[in-house]
């Protein structure tokens, strides 16, 4: 990853929104972008304007960033994301989250659409990621590994830590939003797996399928940066339901959980912000 791309966006995002830093940084997924309209005085920056920022081309994915504040704390909401299967690179991927952690966003929520695998998950369950499985055989670190971002083998035993998923728990009882925990397969797609890649990432230990995460969660630990992960599972992992999966049912079923994710989300960015004020191993600028 190009060093000097990550500080350029940076460089643009502080100009544009005014705000030289920001704590706290929100990926909102498939169908869950609609959630950055609630934002209380947001300022709002769309991806074309950038600097190397990829613009998202799926329905459901918006692509603008937009830049909040609580209790002086700022935050970044990244509404669309784009994908692997878009032909994409995989600096193209993680940019907005190295941009994200670069600008001080010591804490990075990743959240997406995911395919429920686990035996006890159905659709519109909220779930805590707790580990990823890459199943695409492609990392965001792969090339040159560039030291002002962070290490040539970073660890990745806890990507998604333990600590942040118990504090996420409990601020969601608050709001009366029951989170489960879980182990997200990364599967390249677009098209959705088969059955039997379902039976297998379920032998592997996943609870959950989905497209997307696992770069930006690599990268921003990569960083140094911490993760807490969300999957709203939106439809039966393929075979586990008679119903042939679809791009509507997943966008549906996110607009049906719109409420839910909104008081989630609207109780967990406030608290967090308050919470990470801690460095991060980088800083762009
Ligand atoms: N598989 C992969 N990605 C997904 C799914 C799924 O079943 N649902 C939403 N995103």
């Amino acid at each position: 990853m190009n060093y000097e791309a990550v500080a350029r966006a940076v460089t643009a995002i502080a100009h544009r929104t005014g705000r030289d830093h920001h704590r706290l940084a929100v990926v909102l997924g498939s169908g869950l972008s609609g959630y950055a309209a609630t934002l209380p005085g947001a300022i709002e920056v769309p991806y074309t304007e950038i600097p190397g920022f990829p613009v998202p081309g799926v329905a459901g994915h918006a692509g603008s960033l937009f830049s909040a504040e609580y209790d002086g704390a700022g935050v970044l909401v990244l509404a669309g994301r784009v994908h692997l299967y878009e032909g994409w690179e995989m600096d193209d991927l993680v940019l907005a989250v190295r941009t994200a952690v670069a600008s001080g966003c010591s804490t990075v929520i990743l959240t997406n659409a995911a395919g429920g695998a686990g035996d006890s998950t159905a659709p519109g369950d909220l779930v805590l990621i707790r580990d990823h499985i890459n199943l695409t055989g492609r990392n965001p670190l792969f090339g040159p590994n560039d030291d002002r971002l962070g290490p040539r083998f970073p660890d990745m035993s806890t990507v998604y830590q333990q600590q942040l998923r118990d504090r996420a728990r409990r601020i969601a009882a608050t709001v009366q939003v029951p989170l489960g925990e879980g182990v997200y397969a990364w599967f390249p797609g677009p098209s959705y797996e088969t059955p039997a890649e379902v039976q297998m990432a379920k032998r592997l230990g996943a609870d959950l399928v989905g497209m997307s995460t696992v770069p930006e969660a690599i990268a921003v630990r990569h960083m140094g940066g911490q993760v807490l992960g969300i999957s709203l599972v939106t439809n039966f992992a393929a075979g586990l339901s008679e119903t042939p999966l679809s791009h509507e049912e997943v966008t549906a079923t996110a607009n049906a959980c719109r409420d839910q994710i909104t008081r989630l989300l609207g109780a967990l960015i406030p608290e967090l912000a308050a919470d990470a004020g801690g460095e991060t191993g980088a800083a762009a600028t």
